[in-house]
Formats: structure tokens, C-alpha cells, sequence
């Protein structure tokens, strides 16, 4: 049984045979919208859940690599406390958003007033502010993309301790020291989220196409993507719509190579323009030699460049496959 069951609210999913020899010889209808309940995350979110249920806390650090799941268990976590009674504000950064001053708190920026102090605090009125006995929490999505002036005015929130807050990081890229002052003024819980187990991947899998995939499919899917849930959903949405992915009698099987989405490529392409030089130079030395990373995404190495590796191994998990897609456009093949 998948661990985060109790988190798909709303999702009347029937329990997914597991294996293919479990399925009767018959096809279901091919999904147009596919549902992706949450899954393997029970632990983490008990972790957010108490964190912001203890009184003495400032609320919970959700922070991990791009694609892992970080907003997802965040708004999930949310939704959750909005159930308990919690007023919810959901804001989140961006890098459009970045350039203009409290642009990722502009709904509760009011109309009047051009005194900067007065600006702030009624920004943080608004958004403190709740029906008597209500508790209020802020999540903020990927917090290091705020502009100065937002991040301010969460470093009062959270001095003042006039809300919880969960934030989700990623930690991809550096993450800029005013933005780490937020949880180093608070009490924050720190939650740093792995990619899933391919016992995961594989019930994931499984829940969200409703039946079993067959071993040849499943072990492609956790080459790829060990894990890494933004991934495995461009790829297998992109291989369900292109006929790529198919359900014969029951079981979910492979026809042709699987190719990797356009927005993944895009991603990934944009993803490597930004590693730094020495990062990018073993990603290409390992590309170009043909040789497996043999990395555990949940035990990487402590030097700062052999994480990074460990991070960009997680767009290449198999870098031999991106060799092979290097020389020919976008297919991988193996
Ligand atoms: N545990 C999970 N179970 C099911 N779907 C997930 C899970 N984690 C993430 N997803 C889905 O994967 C995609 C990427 O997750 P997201 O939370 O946006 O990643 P991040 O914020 O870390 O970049 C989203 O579509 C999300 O709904
Ligand atoms: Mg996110």
C-alpha cells in the first residue's frame, strides 16, 4: 500500500494490481488526465504537520533539488491545516515577480499610502490577519526567488511569530544569506526531501495508470528519473499521449524508445547552462566516456563539486543514455 494514501485526499483511487500477472486479460480505457496522487511521503508529512502543530515552533524548511516535490507536499501539508481550522496564504516566488517590490505579496498590497513603513505593515496585517481563534500560516513557494522587500517582510512575520510559515528552498542554486536568515531567526524545523524510492516510483506508477507496468518499463522510468517526480511525469505523460506507453490486457508495457519531452529537454538544457564550469566538465567527461555515475541520490558525497555532480546527475541519472541522446537529437535509447 503506498505510504502517502492518507495524503490523496479527494482521489477515490482504487487499489492498482502490482504486478502484471495479477491483471485480468482485458484493456481499461486509456487516461486523457492522469491523476497523480501523493505518494511515499507520510513521513514528511508528519514532519510538516508537527512542526506546525508545536507550539514553540516558527513553522518547517521544506528544501531540496527542482522536480523532488517540494510545492507539492507543501500545499498538501496546507490543505491539511485548512481542514484543522488554519487560515492558509500560499505565495510564491518567481523571477518575474523578483523584479518589482513585494510583487509576490501584491494581493495584500493595499491601495492607499506611499510611506514604505506603511506599505509593509499593512502588507503584514493582511496577511496576519484571521477570524478570531484561527491560527494562520503562510507557505511560500520557492522563497529564495523573493525580492528584498518580501523577504523583509517575512523576517518580521516570522520575529514577531504573528504566523507559521512553511518554505519550500530549492537547493540547486546558492541560495542568497538573506533569505537563509528567515529560518536562522525562527525556530524552523528543517525538512530536506529525497527523490522517491523506486518502490515508490514503481506504486506510483502503478496508482496513477491504474494497473501494473511490466519490469522492462518500470526500470527505463527509474533510469531516467531516479525518483525525481517532475521528470517521470513529463516523460510518462508525453509517452501515454504519444502511444509510447500502452496498456495491453491490463498491463502497461513499452512500444519504441522512449523519448525525452520537449520541456524536459528544455529544462535539462537550461539546467546545464548553469551549472558551473567544473561541474559541467565531469557532467560532459562522464557523458562522453560512457560510463555509469553509480551515485545514491540519498548518500552524496560531502565536497561541494561532487554534490553538484550528484545534483546534475539527477537530469543525466544515466549518463550513458545521455550520450547516446546527445548524438541523436532528443531520442534516448538504450
Ligand atoms: N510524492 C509525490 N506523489 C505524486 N506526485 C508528486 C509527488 N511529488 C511531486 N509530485 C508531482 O511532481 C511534480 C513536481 O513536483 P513539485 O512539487 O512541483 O516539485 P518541486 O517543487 O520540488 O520542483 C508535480 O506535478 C507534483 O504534483
Ligand atoms: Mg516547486
Amino acid at each position: 500500500m503506498p505510504h502517502g494514501d492518507r495524503c490523496a485526499r479527494g482521489t477515490d483511487m482504487p487499489e492498482a494490481p502490482t504486478t502484471c500477472a495479477d491483471t485480468h486479460p482485458f484493456s481499461y480505457s486509456i487516461f486523457v488526465n492522469l491523476l497523480w496522487p501523493l505518494i511515499g511521503r507520510a513521513e514528511e508529512m508528519g514532519v510538516i504537520e508537527s512542526a506546525l502543530q508545536a507550539p514553540d515552533t516558527s513553522g518547517v524548511v521544506v528544501q531540496g533539488a527542482a522536480g523532488v516535490g517540494k510545492s507539492r507536499i507543501a500545499r498538501e501539508a496546507l490543505q491539511f491545516a485548512t481542514a484543522s481550522g488554519s487560515e492558509i496564504r500560499w505565495v510564491f516566488g518567481t523571477s518575474a515577480a523578483r523584479q518589482l517590490p513585494l510583487g509576490a505579496f501584491a494581493a495584500w498590497v493595499g491601495s492607499g499610502g506611499t510611506d514604505h513603513r506603511q506599505v509593509v505593515r499593512g502588507v503584514i496585517d493582511a496577511l496576519t490577519s484571521a477570524p478570531e481563534k484561527s491560527d494562520v500560516i503562510i507557505g511560500v513557494d520557492d522563497v529564495q526567488l523573493l525580492d528584498d522587500l518580501s523577504t523583509f517582510v517575512l523576517h518580521q512575520i516570522v520575529a514577531s511569530r504573528a504566523a507559521k510559515v512553511v518554505l519550500t528552498v530549492r537547493t540547486d542554486d546558492p541560495i542568497p544569506a538573506a533569505t537563509q536568515a528567515i529560518w536562522q531567526r525562527g525556530q524552523f524545523d528543517q525538512l530536506y526531501l529525497q527523490p522517491l524510492s523506486r518502490d515508490e516510483t514503481t506504486s506510483l506508477l502503478s496508482v496513477t495508470l491504474g494497473g501494473p507496468l511490466d519490469p522492462d518499463a518500470v526500470q527505463r522510468l527509474w533510469t531516467l528519473t531516479r525518483g525525481n517526480v517532475l521528470y517521470l511525469r513529463n516523460i510518462v505523460e508525453q509517452d501515454v499521449a504519444d502511444g509510447r506507453l500502452v496498456q495491453q490486457n491490463g498491463c502497461w508495457k513499452r512500444t519504441g524508445d522512449l523519448v525525452l519531452p520537449p520541456s524536459l529537454a528544455e529544462l535539462i538544457e537550461a539546467r546545464i547552462g548553469t551549472l558551473p564550469t567544473p561541474v559541467g566538465d565531469v557532467v560532459d567527461a562522464l557523458a562522453v566516456i560512457d560510463v555509469g555515475c553509480g551515485h545514491d541520490d540519498r548518500q552524496r558525497d560531502a565536497t561541494p563539486v561532487h554534490q553538484q555532480v550528484a545534483l546534475a546527475a539527477l537530469f543525466f541519472p544515466d549518463p550513458s543514455g545521455w550520450a547516446r541522446r546527445s548524438a541523436s537529437g532528443r531520442q534516448v535509447s538504450r
